[in-house]
Order: C-alpha cells, then structure tokens, then sequence
C-alpha cells in the first residue's frame, strides 16, 4: 500500500527527514512512535505532499505508483487521508458545509448521520466555523469525521488520542476500531492510548529524522514506558556508525 525509500526531505533548507525506509502491506496498520521533534510529522507532511516539504532524494509509492513528485490533491485523490495534529481554524467555513463537500458521491446522508452520531458531532457543533473554539476532544472528532466521509484507503492520524479525555478517547477509538478493519493506517501516538482500541500489526520508531528499529508494538510501548528514548538513541548512534 505505501512503501518509503531512503527518503530525504528538508523544510526552509533544513534536513529533517534523513533517510526514511517503511513499508505498509496492503490492510495493515502499523504505529510509530518517536521523540517530540524527531520528525513524525514531517514524514505525514511528505507522504501527503504538503507544499514546504522538500524532496531531496528518495521516493514514496502508493498503491504501486510513485507519488513522490505528485500534487496534494491528486495523492488524497488517489486514497490517502490524514487527521493532522494541529488543524487550523478556519473562519467563515462550517464543519457542515465542509462535511457536505466531502462527502460528495462519497457518502449518502444516511451514511453521514450514523458517523456524525456515533462520533457523538450534534448539529451545533456542525454549525460552527471549523476549530474556532473547538475543545481538544471536538478537534479531533471532527478530523475524525472529515477524514472518514472522505472514504480513504489509506488513514494516517498524527496523534489521535492527544489532548482528548478518557469518554472521547472511546468514541474516537471505538470508530477508528471498526475503519481500520478494512483499510490500511498509520498511527502516531506518544502514550499508546489509541492502542487499547485499535490493534497495529507492527510498530516503528523514529529518532532524529530516521526509523531506528521495528518490531511487536507492544513490547515497543513497554520499553519506551519502562525507559523512554534513552535505548532508541542508542540504537540511532548504533546505526549512525554503521553507515558512517
Ligand atoms: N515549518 C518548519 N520550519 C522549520 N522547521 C520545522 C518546521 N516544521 C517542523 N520543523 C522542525 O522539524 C523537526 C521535526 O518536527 P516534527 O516533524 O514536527 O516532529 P514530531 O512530529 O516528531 O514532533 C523539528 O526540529 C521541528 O522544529
Ligand atoms: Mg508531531
């Protein structure tokens, strides 16, 4: 479904993506982890495509098509969704009239109610401009819900379960549960929250721009519970050495 090849990318001339490689098989989901600022979100920002977002070398393939010199809107075209972790607000726009546009030929009004209702989104908060205001649990029900009107085959939720409390924890885990049974997803999570709902099938963890081990994602929640990154560090210096 996705695979990333030695992927370099840097932002205003800064390298922060410094050899990626991962590989996602078609139904699976799979989970990275990694320090604040070790890149998690960079590597979101070019598998979309965001503009700023640099390809130096290396590439990104979807589906079996080499999408890495390809425009945003022609990757979410092509299937690929993602729950950003800091959306804007966005005066002047409804999430209504947002959802209305993106379910377009996508899904029927039925379809739309039942995920708004289980997501617990009520019509005053559909009447809002998007994220104005919004609480930490209504942002990310409503990236929840724009993302999945959209259908993707691909979902990839850059830290669902932060800043959101134990019954929104549920909604969104719960939903996201029943989603991922038959799509392919990646999930960024600090604390693991999500993963008492959805169950990836391998984990990854990212350290200084690049994926320094992969393995079993409990026994990689586990460790980073017991020790933190200290370990990951030593693996990145270890793998450092190797290339050098
Ligand atoms: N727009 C930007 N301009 C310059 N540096 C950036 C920008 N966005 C992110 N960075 C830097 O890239 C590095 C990786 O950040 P990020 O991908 O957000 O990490 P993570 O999601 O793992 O916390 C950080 O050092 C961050 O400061
Ligand atoms: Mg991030």
């Amino acid at each position: 479904m996705l695979r990333i090849e030695n992927l370099h990318v840097s932002i205003d001339g800064r390298l922060v993506l410094r050899g990626v490689d991962l590989e996602i098989g078609d139904g699976e989901t799979h989970v990275l982890f990694g320090p604040n600022g070790s890149g998690k979100t960079s590597l979101v920002m070019s598998i979309l495509g965001y503009p700023g977002y640099r390809v130096l070398s290396g590439r990104i393939s979807f589906d079996g098509v080499d999408i890495t010199d390809k425009p945003m809107d022609e990757r979410v075209r092509m299937g690929i969704g993602v729950v950003f972790q800091n959306p804007p607000k966005i005066y002047g726009i409804r999430l209504k009239d947002l959802i209305k546009i993106i379910s377009k030929s996508k899904m029927s009004g039925a379809e739309i109610s039942g995920l708004m209702d289980r997501l617990n989104i009520n019509s005053s908060l559909l009447n809002r401009y998007l994220n104005v205001g919004f609480s930490g649990g209504e942002i990310k029900r409503s990236e929840i819900a724009q993302v999945l009107t959209m259908k993707p085959k691909f979902v990839i939720l850059d830290e669902p379960d932060s800043g959101v409390d134990l019954d929104n924890l549920q909604l969104i885990g719960r939903e996201l549960a029943e989603n991922l049974k038959d799509r392919s997803g990646l999930i960024i999570t600090h604390h693991g929250y999500i993963l008492n709902y959805v169950k990836p099938v391998k984990a990854h963890v990212m350290v200084n721009g690049v994926i320094v081990c992969n393995g079993e994602p409990e026994t990689i929640l586990n460790r980073i519970k017991e020790s933190g990154y200290r370990w990951c560090e030593r693996c990145y210096e270890m793998r450092r050495s190797e290339r050098l």
